[in-house]
């Protein structure tokens, strides 16, 4: 997983609950703290860093992920270069599509080490758009928040389905729909 992801969890650590919440949770997680934006590190070592959270605060691991999700979502986006496909977006839908045959297909050319999630379209219609998340990764609250974050960008509304088509979370079915 790219460090980037790591450096903006731990910024977001640092400014919901402070600097020395930020030191124990690492501790705790047997983490030197050390993250490059450009660097890769193991997954499992934010899933980590999650659960301690979690367990300290007493907020779900899911419910982290996803407030994570929302609040990531506004620098991914300030990263990406401007050009004509995404000053052409101008909805949810839209950017989602933009992600999976864009937007991660870039990040894995920039970074072969990278492994974003892929999509599976089903349906979509002008008002709800159904795919399916999948990823041995499981972050399938991070996906929520990032919709959220990115309907919010959009100054949509949107009310999100979210059915495990698997146990272990890699494939989940994302039912997307404009209320507003
Ligand atoms: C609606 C918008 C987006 C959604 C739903 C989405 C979904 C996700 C999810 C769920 C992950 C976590 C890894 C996993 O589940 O396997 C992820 C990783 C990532 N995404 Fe996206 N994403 C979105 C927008 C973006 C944007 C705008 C960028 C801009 C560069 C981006 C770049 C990345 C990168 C670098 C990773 C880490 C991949 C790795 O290191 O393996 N994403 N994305």
């Amino acid at each position: 997983m790219k460090g980037i992801i790591f450096t903006e969890f731990m910024d977001l650590v640092e400014q919901k609950f402070g600097l020395e919440e930020l030191d124990t949770v690492l501790s705790l997680a047997g983490d030197d703290g050390v993250y490059t934006a450009v660097g890769s590190y193991d997954h499992k070592s934010l899933v980590k860093l999650i659960v301690q959270l979690s367990q300290r605060t007493g907020i779900s691991a899911q419910d982290l992920q996803r407030i994570f999700g929302q609040s990531v979502f506004h620098n991914l986006y300030r990263s990406l270069p401007t050009n004509s496909s995404l000053q052409n977006c101008k909805s949810t839908f839209h950017f989602i599509k933009l992600v999976e045959d864009y937007i991660h297909l870039e990040v894995k050319k920039l970074y072969p080490d990278a492994n974003p999630p892929s999509f599976d379209f089903l349906s979509e219609s002008e008002t709800e758009l159904v795919f399916d998340y999948l990823s041995a990764r499981c972050m399938s609250h991070v996906c929520l928040g990032l919709i959220e974050g990115c309907a919010n960008h959009y100054q949509q509304t949107v009310d999100i389905d979210m059915d495990n088509r698997v146990d272990d979370g890699s494939h989940v079915r994302f039912k997307v729909r404009l209320v507003g």
